[in-house]
């Protein structure tokens, strides 16, 4: 109660605080005299406006109202005054009590009314099917892969992406100061390891684990410090073949990645490799196919040269069976190794390897 007020006389607190309250309570009248303008009001509205009439009721009647305060005047006024002022305070008390409890009424009823009709579940309507995730291109592309290489007798490998210097150059005949070193170039970690620059690793892995004779694939991750750009990515997949037993020769090579060819791009796919350079295979040799949309008369996934190169390959160098402990003058064996990314990208006809790894649903969606 104000100052100005308790200087007042009891009935005149009593009438300025039912005035005060129906000056507040105005902005709630529209509730009780139009039932529409209650259920107009949505969820958050209506709870809003409640909140506001509780509070009001709190303020009006609660323990420290001024009206309260007006009853304990009721002792304090004449005798022959008290019966009719007791009377005045209950009256207005219980009026305004009637006009909050009518509309938080209204209000509650509406709330829970909406409540019930938010929270309704139609059973007649049809369902909403989950969108279903699949497989993203390259990993159908690397099945495919491994299925062609089961069919043939290869066991798959897995590898691992953190390397010693050991497995990615040492074993594999790259010697400290050796420039391929430079070529594969990857990311290091302060402990001495690194990520490894190509699936070859896993030629040394298997020797060590399962000995020779060995017939083996292993696709997997790699990385190399390759700035981005439409054919280029930081990491990307590759596939590694490994065959060494007694009397392995390039035409078992030759014959193996043709083979591998004809059951990738059909039975008509003309393959031809080309003399290279690897520190881990010698004699060595690249690989190319013809092309499997043109079909060898140029266009533009071949760039009009009719083939396509796919990766390295060549007969293991005797380092690196020596660094197995595998005697060269009694075992031989071929490898070979292809980026997974490149052929993805000829395969669907991406102008661009970086797609693959941007991860927009939109663009991995059409590859069912
Ligand atoms: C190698 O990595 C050898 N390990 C392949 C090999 C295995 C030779 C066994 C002999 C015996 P190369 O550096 O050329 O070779 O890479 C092989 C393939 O990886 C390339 O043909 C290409 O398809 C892919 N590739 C290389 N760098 C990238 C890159 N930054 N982004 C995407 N693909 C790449």
């Amino acid at each position: 109660m104000t100052e100005s007020q308790t200087d007042l006389s009891p009935d005149r607190q009593v009438e300025e605080i039912s005035k005060a309250f129906e000056l507040e309570f105005e902005r709630f009248a529209p509730f009780i005299s139009n039932p529409s303008a209650v259920t107009e009001l949505d969820l958050e509205t209506a709870i809003a406006e409640d909140r506001a009439a509780a509070e009001l009721r709190t303020r009006y009647l609660g323990k420290k109202s001024p009206l309260a305060a007006t009853k304990k005047l009721i002792g304090r006024v004449v005798p022959e005054e008290r019966a009719r002022f007791g009377q005045k305070v209950q009256s207005v008390e219980d009026q305004l009590e009637k006009m909050l409890d009518e509309l938080e009424l209204r209000l509650g009823n509406h709330i829970e009314n909406e409540r019930t009709a938010r929270e309704s579940i139609d059973v007649t309507q049809p369902g909403r099917r989950p969108r279903s995730g699949h497989r993203h291109p390259i990993t159908l592309l690397r099945e495919r892969l491994e299925d062609v290489f089961v069919a043939l007798g290869y066991a798959i490998e897995d590898g691992r992406e953190i390397e010693t210097d050991f497995y990615n150059f040492d074993a594999l005949n790259i010697p400290e100061n050796h420039p391929a070193r430079a070529s594969q170039d990857t990311f290091y970690t302060t402990d001495g390891f690194a990520l490894r620059s190509q699936t070859s690793t896993v030629q040394i892995h298997a020797m060590q684990r399962r000995g020779v004779p060995v017939r083996m694939i292993a696709p997997g991750r790699v990385f190399r410090r390759d700035t981005p750009d439409p054919t280029h990515n930081p990491m990307f997949f590759q596939v590694e073949g490994l065959c060494v037993d007694r009397g392995i020769t390039m035409a078992h090579l030759k014959g193996t990645v043709a083979e591998f060819l004809r059951r990738m791009f059909g039975p008509d796919t003309v393959t031809r490799f080309r003399p290279s350079y690897f520190p881990f295979t010698e004699p060595s040799a690249e690989f190319d196919f013809s092309c499997f949309k043109c079909k060898g008369t140029g266009c533009r996934i071949c760039k009009n040269s009719g083939w396509i190169e796919l990766g390295g390959s060549g007969m293991v160098h005797p380092n690196v069976l020596r660094a197995v402990g595998i005697d060269p003058q009694e075992f031989s064996g071929f490898a070979f190794g292809l980026g997974i990314d490149r052929m993805c990208a000829l395969m669907y006809e991406l102008d661009d390897i970086r797609l693959l790894f941007e991860n927009d649903v939109r663009f991995l969606e059409q590859f069912e």
